[in-house]
């Protein structure tokens, strides 16, 4: 039913004015990890246009945590930002979360505590060629309680600056992703091998987390269903997860796939945005890498209205664990489809890119359909001009 999408809900005791995410999508407004007034107005802009909940991204929890350097580092100098951010969506009466995340081993960055990636073993990073950061170290145990105890810092950072919720990264090919995904992690101790050794940092993490913030918080988690890539971590893993978070008592999950350095486009499908991917790299070498070899090397996925709800069915159907269905919302028919599967909350990205007031015209008309072509050009340069839809 379209109509219960527009139905206030409760997140943990975090009361919502519908079922609508704004979900993650780096915006790149924050220059050497400082936002600018864009990034405060696209928040604004959500909350004004009935998103219920806006969600902010890129937040690192330190700076080995970052894939470059223009993203925000969630520590004590933040606050400021942070309660700048969530001021202007609470007074135009939305909800905000924080997007916390770690990168693991795939960065370029030049700022870092640690010269060499932190990730679950060795791994070739190839962002990172042409800043001299070649490769990852399996990270000791001592990196990861670090690890955790940052996660921890900067979830209570974001509590206290106001936000209303955080949401913890497990998805995407991001650290704790790396961790789960059984190709990635080759570590012969305790955080690696079986499922129960590959989840422990997350688990971790959440444990840290909570205590950090106490019972009456809400925490949500972005986890793979699937990595996109053989052998890796695979939906039986994710129903597995889902039930495991449950029990660490995360409140909603938020399902997706695919893997930044092997499979970036699996999350999102479409256009591969190649001459503006190309434009906004700023190392020569690396750019002459992506104009030639760029269409070789990245995959392209095709794009379908609501692609990953046959997968998220197939959890849905597995756990009572409140879950969040993300990948290809554009229209009100699909909405509805959704809802009717079951989820229970909706996050959305490029369609509220394209159009801050999606949520609203689909609630005036049951026919609106959004206008993004999925030519992800958002993406391609989401690095050098700030997430903007360019239609
Ligand atoms: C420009 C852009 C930036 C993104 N950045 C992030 C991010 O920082 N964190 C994240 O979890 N997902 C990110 N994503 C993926 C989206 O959150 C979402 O999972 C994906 O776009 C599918 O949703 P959609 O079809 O509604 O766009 C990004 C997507 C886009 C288009």
């Amino acid at each position: 039913m379209l109509r219960k999408a527009f139905i206030p809900i409760r997140l943990h005791g975090l009361e919502l004015k519908n079922s609508f995410i704004k979900t993650a999508t780096y915006e790149g407004m924050s220059k050497d990890g400082i936002p600018d007034d864009r990034l405060f107005k696209f928040h604004e802009e959500m909350a004004a246009h009935d998103v219920a909940l806006t969600t902010v991204a890129y937040g690192a929890v330190n700076e080995d945590g970052l894939t470059h350097e223009d993203q925000m580092v969630i520590d004590e100098s933040a606050t400021p930002y942070l309660k700048k951010l969530a001021d202007v969506v609470h007074k135009k009466d939305g909800k905000i979360s924080m997007q916390l995340t770690h990168c693991g081993y795939f960065t370029r960055s030049t700022r870092y505590k640690s010269r060499k990636p932190l990730g679950p073993s060795k791994t070739l990073n190839k962002y990172g060629l042409m800043k001299g950061r070649p490769y990852s170290r399996e990270m000791s145990k001592a990196d990861i309680q670090q690890t955790v105890e940052d996660f921890a810092r900067a979830v209570l950072i974001s509590k206290n600056a106001g936000f209303d919720a955080v949401e913890i990264h497990m998805g995407h090919g991001y650290l704790l992703s790396q961790f789960l995904s059984p190709v990635i992690n080759k570590r012969n101790d305790k955080y690696g091998g079986s499922l129960e050794n590959r989840i422990r940092f997350s688990l971790e993490v959440v444990d840290a987390v909570r205590r950090a913030v106490g019972d009456d918080y809400p925490l949500l988690c972005k986890l793979n269903m699937e990595d996109g890539f053989n052998n890796g971590f695979s939906l039986k893993d994710c129903i597995d997860t889902v039930n495991m978070l449950k029990g660490h008592g995360v409140d909603a999950v938020i399902l997706s796939g695919g893997f930044t350095s092997l499979t970036p486009f699996y999350l999102m499908r479409g256009e591969i945005p190649l001459k503006e991917m190309v434009e906004s790299e700023s190392n020569f070498l690396q750019k002459a890498a992506l104009r030639f070899f760029g269409r070789s090397i990245i995959k392209k996925y095709e794009f379908s209205e609501n692609f990953f709800l046959p997968l998220a069915k197939q959890i849905r159907k597995s756990t009572n664990m409140p879950l969040v269905y993300v990948g290809g919302v554009i229209s009100a028919q699909g909405i509805e489809e959704v809802m009717d599967a079951g989820f229970d909350m909706i996050a959305i990205g490029r369609a509220l890119i394209a159009e801050p007031d999606f949520i609203q015209k689909v609630k005036n008309d049951p026919d609106h359909r959004s206008p993004c072509d999925q030519c992800n050009i958002c993406v391609g340069y989401m690095e050098k001009t700030g997430v903007r839809c360019v239609l």
